[in-house]
């Protein structure tokens, strides 16, 4: 035994299933919701009560299947179902299997069996079913919940002193079973010999000629074994998602959890109904999270930063009193205090550094920005590295594509840009340097350097009077032009203004 892995012998899990009430071609157990597949939530659940094996059984869509699991528990053991139906032929499968891995060639101890599908069972709720199960040296321990509405499912049945004595499914059912509200999770605690032995007397005699596993009661009692049940109130934990409507209710609900749960430990959420948070994100004490955000993968918000409205992040890691509106980024990792938004597109490989900005109508990809840099309105920024302190101007460009290769473009630290800056990748532009509006960078800036682009401007004079005769702009170019030879220049006035400046200015601020 592993010192690690103090729970059950086994959790088997049972996925071997169609789910054509999904109407997918996605196999119904890959299907997510909160960030994770219905069989990643499973599993999540099963290794949350550290068993020392953990075992899934799998048949419709195998490859696609195992393939998944591989990709998110890789310990996990895949066993295929023959084509016996049933949920006991299941189980019979994944105990052979983890029999033969055994050293003494037979399992021993407790065996939890739990669903693909049922997406919001806690290792809370499967531990204290183990724990009552050891606790009472039972054969079996099923968990049951008592619903309003318990049509499709199986019946527990109790003797009048209250003791379980076993499942009866709805199909087999009489009138009076049917009325019986308690009914079997499909999620139990088995002690493995007498798992084994049963099976191996569970017959396909019944109304869906299926080997039921929950046979296994009735026959662990017929044997002496003591049977018995752990009721839970939370009825979420024990439901399945068998279409794409229980499947988005599942889903609110596990969100609603999500949420609640984040604001006990310290999270302000302004509208828990707008906010969306995968099981997999984590967030700081003092986060505060606005109306109408998703939060997906990887995400990670620390210490007082603010994130929304209106933003979806997706394995974005937000430093500590960081702001973030209005934005929708992937793959980013923004600095502490530093700020992003409105209406900006962050894409993967954007690093932004502590106090630095990206600012409205942006959009980066793998760029690192060092701390105290702007970008403030309206660009691109793409495969660069900018220092630190440096102002990109209004409407700068890093045009990094060639047409066929992406090319890097290094700005050094303490540079400002002229608004519509164009860097032409590759390029370099050294610390402290300069450009005016409109420069296209071409070539390499020097530290220190001001660098202009520079084509003779033309005024073409007397033009629109000329060619858009009655417009309302020649209109008020001619009297412009009247009140100028007049000698009345009217400081006021729209097209009024002098018409040369004295002081040129090479730079503009973002
Ligand atoms: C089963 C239970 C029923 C219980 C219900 C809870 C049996 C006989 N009945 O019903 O008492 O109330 O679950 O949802 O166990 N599976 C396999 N291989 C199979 C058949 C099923 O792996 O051959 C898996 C499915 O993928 C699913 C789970 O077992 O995850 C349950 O199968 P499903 O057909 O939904 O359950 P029922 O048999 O209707
Ligand atoms: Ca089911």
């Amino acid at each position: 035994m592993s010192p690690e892995k103090t729970g059950p012998a086994a959790v088997i899990v049972l996925a071997a299933g169609a789910g054509t009430r999904m109407k997918s071609r996605t196999p119904k157990i890959l299907h997510e919701i909160g960030g994770r597949s219905l069989v990643g939530h499973a599993l999540h659940a099963a290794r949350a009560i550290q068993p020392q094996e953990l075992a899934l059984v799998v048949r419709h869509e195998r490859d696609l299947v195992a393939a998944h699991i591989a990709s998110v528990d890789p310990a996990a053991l895949i066993v295929d179902q023959d084509e016996v139906p049933g949920t006991g032929r299941a189980v019979e499968a994944a105990l052979e299997a983890l029999d033969a891995r055994h050293p003494g060639g037979q399992l021993s101890g407790t065996v939890v069996v739990t669903y693909g599908d049922v997406p919001l069972l806690t290792g809370t709720l499967l531990a204290e079913l183990v724990a009552s199960h050891e606790a009472g040296r039972n054969a079996v321990t099923v968990l049951t919940a008592v619903l309003a509405d318990p049509t499709g499912y199986g019946r527990i049945l109790r003797a009048a002193d209250g003791t379980v004595t076993g499942i009866r499914e709805h199909k087999d059912a009489t009138d009076a079973e049917r009325d019986i509200r308690e009914i079997n999770s499909g999620i139990y605690a088995f002690d493995a010999a007498v798992l084994r032995d049963a099976l191996a007397h569970v017959t396909t005699d019944n109304a869906q000629g299926e080997k039921y596993l929950t046979d296994v009661l009735g026959l662990a009692r017929a044997a002496g074994g003591r049977v018995a049940a752990v009721v839970t109130e939370d009825r979420w934990q024990v439901e399945g998602a068998n279409d794409r409507v229980q499947l988005s209710a599942l889903g609110a609900e596990l969100n609603r959890r999500t949420v609640e749960a984040w604001m006990r430990a310290g999270v302000t959420v302004v509208d828990p109904g707008t906010t969306w948070i995968d099981a997999t994100v984590i967030l700081d004490e003092d986060v505060r999270l606005l109306p109408n955000i998703q939060l997906h993968g990887t995400t990670t918000v620390a210490r007082d930063a603010v994130v929304g409205p209106d933003t979806t992040l997706t394995d974005v890691q937000v430093g500590e009193g960081a702001t973030v509106l209005r934005t929708h980024g992937s793959g980013a990792t923004i600095g502490a205090r530093a700020s992003v938004g409105p209406f900006t597109y962050l894409r993967p490989g954007t690093v932004l550094g502590e106090t630095g900005k990206i600012g409205a109508f942006y959009e980066t990809k793998n760029v690192t920005i060092g701390r105290g840099s702007k970008l403030s309105h309206l660009g691109y920024a793409g495969d660069a590295e900018i220092g630190e302190d440096t102002n990109i101007g209004c409407g700068n460009i890093t045009a990094n594509y060639d047409g066929e290769k992406k090319h890097r473009t290094v700005i050094g630290s303490g540079v400002r840009t002229g608004s519509n800056t164009v860097f032409v990748a590759p390029v370099r532009v050294g610390d402290g340097a300069y450009s005016g509006a409109g420069a296209v960078i071409r070539r390499d800036v020097p530290a220190g350097a001001l660098v202009l682009s520079l084509a003779k401007q033309e005024n073409a004079e007397g033009w629109v009077q000329e060619n858009r005769p009655g417009s309302v702009s020649a209109a008020l170019a001619q009297s412009a032009a009247a009140a100028q030879s007049a000698g009345a220049v009217k400081t006021d006035a729209p097209g009024a203004a002098p018409t040369s400046s004295t002081t040129p200015a090479p730079t503009e601020e973002g």
